[in-house]
């Protein structure tokens, strides 16, 4: 929904003035909590979205050989820096359209410890040869469905074969929907969970193991 301004969370340069915040993140796994900073004109700028959340909590583990991942649609970055400390080796790619939440995730990734290995691009900066060994994202859903199956259609064959992708979707905004058009476009999707509307996708590569 846009705000009163005109704003999206996916505008590339927010009108909303500077209303500068913190959420607190805790995941049990890590030592200590993640302290985030936040603005307005960002998607869920007050407390973690609660589908973040639901794939923090289930979906964002990164297996011990990932070397490079990403997070489509990092915001102010909860599912890049969490996934870079949980993965101590990787190099996490960062991509948003919106260069606030941008330089939001840069000083978050700084701030966690992980600022070296957490490259957070514009999709216009990512290079055309990258390849993934998974990606997660909670996606822009509100950018409408030809955006949306755009962006997958763009980021799903970077996955390794064997690689795969961990989405959260909530219910009311088309998961199910989502989940067929994914299969009807080759790739082998499983419904993971659900929890509190949303729903856990998880993608595996067209190109098989
Ligand atoms: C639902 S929000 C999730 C934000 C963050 N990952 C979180 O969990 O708080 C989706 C994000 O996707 C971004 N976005 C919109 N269009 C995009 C695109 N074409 N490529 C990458 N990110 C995009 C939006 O700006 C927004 O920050």
């Amino acid at each position: 929904m846009a705000g009163p301004t005109g704003d999206h969370y996916f505008s590339a340069a927010p009108k909303a003035g500077p209303r500068p915040g913190r959420v607190r993140l805790h995941l049990p796994d890590l030592d200590g909590d993640l302290s985030l900073r936040t603005d307005a004109g960002v998607f869920s700028a007050t407390a973690i979205d609660l589908g973040t959340r639901f794939l923090l909590d289930v979906g964002a583990r990164p297996g011990p050989d990932v070397t490079t991942v990403a997070d489509i649609g990092c915001g102010y970055g909860p599912i890049a820096i969490a996934t870079a400390k949980r993965a101590p080796d990787a190099t996490v790619w960062a991509v948003d359209v919106n260069e606030r939440a941008l330089d939001l995730t840069r000083a978050n990734a700084e701030a966690a410890g992980v600022g070296d290995r957490v490259r957070v691009v514009t999709p216009d900066d990512v290079p055309d040869d990258l390849v993934l060994d998974a990606l997660w994202s909670n996606p822009p859903v509100r950018v409408g469905k030809a955006v949306l199956h755009d962006l997958l259609r763009t980021w799903l064959p970077r996955l390794v074969p064997g690689g795969s992708a961990h989405l959260v979707v909530a219910r009311n905004l088309g998961a199910d929907s989502l989940a067929r058009w994914l299969a009807d476009e080759g790739h082998p999707v499983t419904r993971r969970g659900s929890r509190r509307g949303y729903r856990l996708l998880d993608i595996a590569s067209s190109l098989g193991p």
